[in-house]
């Protein structure tokens, strides 16, 4: 399964990402690619950074301050609908 975090980069999603990294593909999002992609790079081999406007994956997580999580997801969508 493919799994987006959003804030990927911060304490919280770090440490969810070292967990799924075993068994599903992660997606570190941030506001820069360099830096999701340093701290993919730093945590795990298999995980990728993305500018996380750019992920597409199955379950995103949102690992944000909460007073950064409303800003940042006005900017997102979704391709599914159930
Ligand atoms: N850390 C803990 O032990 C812990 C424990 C329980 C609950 N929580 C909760 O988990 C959530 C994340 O905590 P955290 O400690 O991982 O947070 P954090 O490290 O402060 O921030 C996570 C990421 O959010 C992005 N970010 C920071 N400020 C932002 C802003 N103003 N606008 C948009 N993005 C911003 C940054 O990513 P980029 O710069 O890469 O974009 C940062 O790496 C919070 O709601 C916190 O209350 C944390």
């Amino acid at each position: 399964m493919r799994i987006g975090i959003i804030g990927g980069t911060g304490n919280m999603g770090r440490g969810l990402a070292v967990r799924f990294v075993k068994r599903h593909i992660v997606m570190i999002g941030s506001r820069r690619r360099e830096k999701a992609e340093e701290t993919a790079r730093s945590l795990m081999r298999y995980a990728k950074g993305f500018y996380q406007s750019e992920m597409e994956a199955e379950i995103i997580f949102i690992t944000l301050p909460p007073k950064a999580v409303i800003p940042t997801l006005s900017g997102a969508s979704s391709t599914r609908s159930r």
